[in-house]
């Protein structure tokens, strides 16, 4: 079966299986990852990189496209299925398998990553207005955790996801996406450097791009 049919077919059974999580009906488009990679290869040095929820890796390829031969890239997947589709990727399919010692997967949650690697670069494709407000913080407090100083966040939502959900939400889940929007408003009023409009992608998204101070928020327990 060809790359993309085994890709979407994938993807598509994880829809029904795992929405919560998975969160999206379609992989990324290719101009949904060339946003989310647009520092990817942006430095005088080695990058380590991390991919946060790479899913069947749309967007993982477009990092791969940007990555010198000296850069790391570790993937970090909640599901097991994407993680084990990744793996086979990485072992049977170019482009993947030519960057497969420059790769690591790990199937885990990204709230068990440890903390003993900094990332120059984190890129997130998490769902993250599907999560309860705690669990947002606690992921984004969790990633900064995990950046360098002077390291780049870019992560992506769909445009205007909030109000849409809150249009068909009870009274309990808008009260979850506000919170979420209060989150979200003063992490980009701290940190955001950049956003893109993405229109070529199933539905259009925003990309956020954010350069956090090493003191910013962590609420949950600090590295240890
Ligand atoms: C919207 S999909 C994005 C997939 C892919 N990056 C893309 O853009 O096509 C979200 C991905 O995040 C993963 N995920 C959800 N929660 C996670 C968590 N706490 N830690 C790691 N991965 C998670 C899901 O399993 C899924 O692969």
């Amino acid at each position: 079966m060809k790359g993309w049919l085994r890709e979407y077919r994938l993807f598509w059974q994880e829809v029904w299986r795992a929405y919560h999580t998975t969160g999206a009906i379609l992989p990324s488009s290719r101009s949904l990852g060339r946003s989310l990679a647009r520092y990817v290869g942006q430095a005088d040095g080695p990058q380590w990189i991390l991919e946060v929820g790479p899913g069947t890796g749309a967007v993982t390829r477009c990092i791969l496209a940007r990555m010198r031969p000296e850069d790391r890239l570790d993937l970090v997947e909640l599901n097991e299925r994407f993680a084990a589709g990744l793996r086979q990727r990485f072992e049977a399919e170019e482009p993947f398998r030519k960057f497969q010692t420059q790769v690591r997967i790990f199937h885990m949650p990204i709230q068990q990553a440890s903390e003993n690697q900094p990332y120059d670069l984190i890129i997130s494709g998490l769902p993250l207005n599907n999560f309860p407000a705690a669990v947002v913080q606690e992921i984004l407090d969790k990633m900064i955790r995990l950046l360098k100083p002077g390291g780049m966040l870019s992560f992506f939502e769909y445009i205007g996801i909030r109000k849409m959900k809150a249009l068909i939400a009870g009274r309990a889940d808008r009260q979850r996406l506000r919170e979420i929007k209060a989150i979200f408003q003063e992490l980009f009023r701290q940190s955001e450097k950049r956003r893109d409009w993405v229109w070529l992608n199933t539905p259009p998204a925003w990309v956020h791009h954010l350069q956090p101070q090493p003191n910013h928020l962590p609420t949950s327990p600090a590295r240890g």
